[in-house]
């Protein structure tokens, strides 16, 4: 069977998602903890330059994938919410001349919380945009300091008012395991923050990078984090106050209402089939039955001259072996709560996953078998989710 159908098959699905991704590298300034792909210029980005490449892009891609209904786009960065709605709609554009855009696909657009970019929220929705996602990182100004984010907790909670008036759907970000934060403290800011009644929060444990300012002042001993026990409770706090509020986990980090899922992300977590388009993104594409593994250059102007001189910027575009698929599949699926199913493993990998290795997991509590057959992650194993995968995929 070809890696297409195998792929088709193992989802009992014709309308098979796909979904396109769109990088937007540039920040008004850099947060000392984030390692994305993301530049601060202090000359005016030419963006209908970007625009026209973004759109060149599309059209290579396309090419190799055609034919595709496209189920979701995520603008992600960097800031997106810097760029104008016309540019955007620009490229939404692209999309639906090289693909065919459903009728109901879900448009995310990720935006910084700050007043200047909320006056552009209505522009981004007539332009196609139907989600949006916010980056607020935290309802207390003293951490939004700490953090090096340029917006208060109050303006993040009035963006957040706006984009409820303009978008069909928004979400969240908060990071938590900050310096100094205690169990009872983010209790109560994340009960806050469920009071604005958010379908979908997305709540990250602080993760010091390497190679960020974060990284540097925790090396030397200046930037203290809490330690493992106390990073337990609280997680253990956030799975207890989210599901109690309604928005239980669907994903390790990402909290919905049943049915307000990310079904962008959902199709990462579930090894689907997306483009990458922009500086330093990946793509997951089926070309002639195999699954490719593709990635663009990361600086942004590089990325733009490769594509006005060659019609797109990939530089690693591989074949992925089966035992490749399998492992990502894994890596992917156990974050989900609705875990994985094992056919699709044996699919992708041409072997079964190993049933003492499985056996001994559930033995220590960290996976377990539903009714239906699937496999997934119990609340004790999610804390433990790398070395549950690196066991199995072994
Ligand atoms: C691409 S980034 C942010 C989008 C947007 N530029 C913003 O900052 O609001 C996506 C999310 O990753 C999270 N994030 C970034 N770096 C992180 C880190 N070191 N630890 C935990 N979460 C992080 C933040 O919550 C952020 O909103
Ligand atoms: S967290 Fe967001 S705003 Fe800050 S540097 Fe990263 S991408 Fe830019």
């Amino acid at each position: 069977m070809s890696g297409a159908n195998r792929d088709r098959e193992a989802t009992g699905n014709d309308a098979v998602p796909f979904g396109v991704y769109v990088h937007w590298p540039f920040c008004l300034s850099k947060c000392p903890y984030c390692d994305f792909n993301s530049h601060v210029r202090h000359a005016a980005i030419d963006e209908a330059r970007y625009a026209r490449a973004f759109a060149h892009e599309i059209a290579t891609t396309a090419a190799r994938v055609p034919g595709r209904v496209v189920s979701s786009i995520f603008f992600g960065g960097g800031t997106p919410s810097l760029i104008q709605p016309q540019t955007l709609a620009t490229v939404l554009d692209a999309i639906a001349r090289h693909w065919t855009i459903a009728p109901d696909a879900e448009i995310t657009l990720e935006a910084n919380p700050t007043s200047v970019e909320a006056t552009r929220f209505r522009g981004y929705r007539a332009a196609g945009v139907n989600r949006v996602s916010l980056g607020v990182q935290a309802l207390d100004d003293a951490a939004l300091a700490a953090l090096g984010r340029l917006h208060t907790a109050q303006e993040a909670l009035n963006a957040v008012a706006v984009a409820r008036g303009a978008f069909e759907r928004h979400s969240f970000d908060l990071i938590y395991a900050r310096p100094g934060q205690e169990p009872d403290a983010w209790r109560a800011e994340l009960r806050r923050a469920l009071a604005e009644g958010s379908e979908h929060l997305s709540l990250y444990q602080l993760t010091i990078e390497p190679d960020t300012p974060f990284a540097a002042l925790h090396g030397a001993g200046k930037l203290v984090i809490p330690d493992d026990d106390l990073a337990r409770a609280l997680y253990d706090t956030t799975q207890e106050v989210c599901a109690a509020a309604g928005r239980p986990a669907y994903e390790v980090s990402n909290h919905a209402r049943p049915g307000a899922e990310c079904r962008h992300n959902l199709l990462y977590w579930r090894y689907g089939e997306y483009a990458g388009i922009g500086p330093g993104a990946h793509g997951r594409l089926v070309v002639a039955g195999n699954r490719r593994a593709t990635a663009t250059e990361k600086r942004p102007e590089s990325w733009l001259m490769r594509v006005e001189g060659t019609g797109h910027g990939v530089i690693t575009d591989e074949t992925l072996t089966r035992d490749e698929q399998a492992d990502e599949f894994l890596l992917m699926g156990l974050r989900l709560i609705e875990g994985i199913d094992p056919l699709r493993y044996e699919w992708l990998s041409g072997r079964p996953l190993d049933v003492a290795r499985i056996a001994v997991l559930v033995g220590d509590g960290f996976v377990e078998t539903t009714p239906q057959g699937r496999l997934r992650v119990t609340p004790s194993g999610l804390p433990v989710l790398d070395a549950v995968v690196a066991d199995l995929a072994a």
